[in-house]
């Protein structure tokens, strides 16, 4: 079946191994995986479970590791509306790798891409949303001493001289084939992977030094740091190293959990009652009668419900493979599954609210400034 996969578009249903291919990046292979245990003493969940599948340079991130080269990590986020559970993705990811490398985060806040690529949203908008977003990666833990975040509309002076560099070298032409954008996309939109890009050599600029990038991210924003690795060798700077994670289905028949359709993500912001509401009208993979799921069991890798529990809300992998075969045979029903589900992501929104909050006091001590 046909899909498709743009930092401005998720549609069908995602072949990975095929996106990988296409997009021309590395997979995540075992071999990689051991490189990196040798440092960090553990393997992340994510990593196990193959929820992060792809990478570029990777290895080389780890060699100058090796030799002393510590690297910085970047990643960001499209204040588009309240942040959903598939963005904590890569962000729990990075602040692991921030925790065991103890090294630099600079996390970049678009205000200006969702303005400029969604036409019922103000400036006012996204840039009331980049201070709501950056309340919840405060509240993953990073720390202020080593963490920068950038909101593009906020940081202009520093980021402009450094963005029409990239701009400078690429063309229109390389914007069409790579984003889809057209003749008749708005000039902001066709300018603005280059601050996108910006990021991955600005702390180098400031430290006039120049370090290794590590890049963790949602594979669909593979296409901007594609760009960015064509470009930054011309500005003497070497290709920012990246690492790609899967996409958080929806809760409903739509395939990517989408901040412009509430109803298909739990929120960072929800309250116990939205997410009951949720969790509970959720696409399940139970039959049509308790007789029936008893008789032939339900279906987990078709379930939402049991991706939830996958991607985020059961860490031990024995545990989940043991609900996964009491489903399947039958043994679990639905209505007990979701109601476990509900009590664990309400328990976890309950201390991410409260650190969210928290984040509200601290947040001038986080946002970068010249
Ligand atoms: P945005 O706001 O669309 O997404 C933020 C991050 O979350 C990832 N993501 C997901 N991961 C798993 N499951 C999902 N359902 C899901 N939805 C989104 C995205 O891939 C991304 O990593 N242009 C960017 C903002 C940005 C950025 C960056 C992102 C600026 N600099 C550097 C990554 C790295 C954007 O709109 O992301």
């Amino acid at each position: 079946m046909a899909f498709k996969v743009t930092p401005y578009e998720v549609s069908g249903n995602v072949d990975y191994q095929k996106l990988i291919k296409e997009f021309g990046l590395k997979p995540l292979d075992s071999k990689t995986i051991e490189k990196l245990t040798k440092f960090t003493k553990e393997t992340h969940f994510m990593l196990r479970r193959k929820i992060f599948i792809a990478h570029r340079d990777f290895n080389w991130i780890l060699e100058e590791y090796k030799k002393g080269n510590k690297f910085f990590l970047y990643t960001g986020r499209g204040p588009s509306g309240n942040t959903h559970l598939g963005h904590l993705l890569p962000w729990i990811f990075t602040k692991w790798l921030y925790d065991k490398f103890k090294v630099d985060f600079w996390f970049q806040i678009t205000d200006d891409e969702k303005f400029l690529f969604n036409p019922k949203l103000s400036l006012e908008d996204t840039n009331h949303f980049a201070h709501e977003n950056a309340l919840d990666i405060i509240a993953l833990g990073f720390k202020p001493d080593r963490t920068k975040i950038v909101i593009d509309t906020e940081c202009a002076d520093i980021m402009y001289p450094l963005a029409i560099q990239v701009a400078k070298k690429v063309t229109f032409s390389v914007v069409k084939s790579v984003f889809g954008l057209q003749n008749d996309s708005n000039i902001g939109s066709i300018f603005y992977t280059s601050m996108q890009a910006v990021p991955a050599f600005m702390p180098s600029v400031l430290k006039g030094k120049v370090m290794p990038c590590l890049i963790p991210h949602g594979i669909d924003q593979d296409p901007h740091f594609r760009v960015t690795r064509d470009i930054l060798p011309k500005l003497g700077y070497p290709k920012p190293a990246s690492i790609q994670n899967v996409f958080f289905p929806s809760l409903t028949k739509s395939n990517k959990m989408s901040a412009s359709m509430p109803e298909t993500a739990v929120f960072t912001t929800d309250d116990p009652k939205t997410v009951k509401k949720k969790i509970g009208s959720a696409l399940t993979g139970g039959r049509e009668t308790l007789a029936e799921q008893k008789e032939k069991g339900g279906q987990p890798d078709i379930c939402s419900v049991f991706k939830y529990y996958f991607f985020l809300f059961e860490m031990d992998d024995k545990k989940l493979e043991e609900q996964r075969q009491l489903c399947k045979k039958g043994k679990l029903m639905c209505g007990d599954c979701k109601a476990e589900l509900i009590n664990r992501i309400n328990t976890f929104l309950e201390s991410h609210q409260k650190k969210r909050e928290e984040a509200r006091k601290v947040l001038d001590e986080y946002l970068f400034k010249r």
